[in-house]
């Protein structure tokens, strides 16, 4: 079979740390792809499913619970946007049982990559807005993507968290996704006018110069007002500093992707 064009692209937006904006960057992150043309499927594998609510979509009767447990087609459960190029699979709190209900069924890790493998074609980019833990759900996120964007809050101690994660993404290389790659990481909520936060960037830097966004997600009441309209920062405040942000965000996003 001839490939056309470029492969879809599975990134993983993850971080075991609750709080430091995974959902607000998967969706504007998405919303703005979707707007610069790309095809978008954004999973949503939050039990909270807040990535699916900040867009407007509301939990259906299936969610990713049901395909994963091998109960529905994948296709069932894909929600449309409303919005050109953005598709978006709900989560729903029946989502946090397949945490335990996997375990001990075979091939557990990688429920999610044979889900999504149907999924692939109609898409130029499948992102994946992962829970605040590093249990089989983010394993399976992990497992399925080429790639894990690790959005950072800018404090105290983000280092440490991120040694955390990076040792999750080598058990998942040398298990079930040898291919796994750090794809990015973004600092968020970033203040410039703490010194903190400066020193948090700076340090980031130095160990992951070539990991590191040069975008910094700042601070803004805008991205924590969107969501309860259902909005995504383009259309909430598209002319805010924080609309800039993830629209800068997104063309870094787009010149590393192969
Ligand atoms: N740059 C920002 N400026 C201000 N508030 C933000 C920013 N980014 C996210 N928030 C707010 O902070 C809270 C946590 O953000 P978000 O839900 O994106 O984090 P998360 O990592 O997905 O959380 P969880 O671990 O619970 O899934 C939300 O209320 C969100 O609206
Ligand atoms: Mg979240």
């Amino acid at each position: 079979m001839i490939q056309c064009g470029r492969m879809t692209q599975v990134i993983a937006v993850a971080n075991q740390k609750g709080g430091v904006g995974k959902t607000t960057t998967s969706v504007n992150l998405a919303a703005y792809l979707a707007g610069a043309g790309k095809r978008v499927l954004l999973a949503d594998l939050d039990p909270q499913g807040n990535a699916s609510s900040s867009l407007g979509v509301a939990p259906g009767d299936r969610s990713l619970y049901d395909v994963l447990v091998g109960e529905a087609p994948p296709e069932s459960v894909v929600a449309l946007s409303r919005r050109m190029g953005l598709d978006v699979i709900p989560s729903g709190p029946a989502l946090a049982a397949a945490e335990v209900e996997l375990v001990g069924v075979e091939k557990r890790e990688k429920r999610l990559r044979e889900a999504l493998r149907p999924l692939l074609p109609r898409y130029d980019l499948v992102l994946l807005d992962c829970p605040p833990s590093l249990g089989l759900i983010t394993v399976n996120a992990l497992t399925a993507a080429d790639g894990l964007l690790a959005p950072i809050q800018c404090e105290y101690l983000a280092l440490e968290g991120l040694g955390q994660l990076l040792g999750t993404i080598q058990l998942v290389q040398n298990g079930p996704n040898r291919d796994l790659q750090l794809f990015g990481i973004v600092m968020t909520m970033f203040d410039g006018r703490t010194r903190l936060a400066r020193q948090v960037v700076d340090e980031v830097r130095k160990h992951y110069p070539k990991k590191l966004f040069r975008t910094l997600i700042p601070r803004s009441v805008y991205l924590s007002e969107a969501p309860s309209y259902g909005q995504s920062i383009f259309e909430y405040h598209g002319n805010s500093k924080a609309a800039q942000a993830y629209a800068s965000l997104g063309e870094e996003f787009m010149s590393r992707l192969r």
